[in-house]
């Protein structure tokens, strides 16, 4: 039987770092939002079922009206996020009714997600319970210490830089959020941090792709711009 495929786009982020008015994920780029832009590559994706949003409440009209303007057809949850993008995270895992779906947590802030890295996310699934997304780092990895100087190198030939999607099991992912909950530490980013903390499963690495930035500095809205220019042109 066909699993069913939950898409979590995570939008509930205040965007501090790139300084704009409106959270980063309402500016528009493009000829629309970026959070419309990221809910399309999941709304043209043959293989998600669902959408799930993940937004702060007074948001709530914002993303109605562009629900309604767009017509789409996955959507079927608002909810709220939290604080943190782990509790915004794990509001929207616990929506997933299915103990052995698909769940891919994406960043809204990630609009130029290509439709062949999501499918083959979803694929992974099928052999694997948890995938990361990640390219090959192109800065050296320097660790460093309080002291604020080199503790070490890492070899750059193992080093990557995680992107998302994530995808899991949702029992997986579940579990590892419900862990985290009564566990005080906060200082992971993101939901495979969980899964290799509390040692819960392998997680597989499927290829990124350099064009799926996070907007995270206000320069990044040009940068995704001209990206988007790029895309179209090809
Ligand atoms: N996010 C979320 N809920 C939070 C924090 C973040 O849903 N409480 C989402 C953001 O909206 C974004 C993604 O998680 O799509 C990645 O987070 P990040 O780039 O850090 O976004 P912000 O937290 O909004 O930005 P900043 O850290 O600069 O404030
Ligand atoms: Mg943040």
């Amino acid at each position: 039987m066909k699993r069913k495929v939950y898409a979590i786009i995570l939008a509930s982020g205040k965007g501090e770092r790139a300084d704009s008015k409106v959270p980063k994920q309402f500016i528009e780029i493009s000829g629309k939002t970026i959070i419309e832009h990221t809910i399309d590559a999941f709304e043209k994706n043959e293989l998600t079922d669902e959408i799930f949003i993940l937004i702060e409440p007074s948001y709530r009209e914002f993303i109605e009206k562009i629900l309604l303007q767009n017509r789409y057809s996955k959507v079927s949850k608002i909810l709220y996020g939290g604080t943190t993008r782990r509790e915004s995270s794990f509001n929207g895992v616990n929506e997933v009714p299915e103990a052995d779906a698909k769940i891919l947590i994406h960043d809204a802030a990630r609009p130029l997600v290509s439709d062949p890295v999501i499918t083959n996310c979803i694929k992974a699934l099928d052999s694997n319970d948890a995938v990361n997304t990640a390219i090959p780092a192109t800065d050296t990895i320097i660790r460093i210490n309080s002291f604020n100087y080199i503790d070490n190198i890492p070899d750059r030939s193992f080093m990557m830089q995680s992107q998302t999607p994530q995808a899991f099991r949702s029992s997986l992912i579940k579990t590892a959020h419900s862990l985290a909950q009564k566990d005080n530490n906060e200082t992971l980013t993101d939901d495979c941090g969980l899964i290799v903390r509390y040692g819960l499963a392998d997680v597989f690495i499927v290829k990124g792709d350099t064009m799926n930035i996070k907007i995270t500095y206000a320069q990044d809205i040009y940068l995704a711009q001209k990206l988007f220019e790029l895309r179209s042109q090809n």
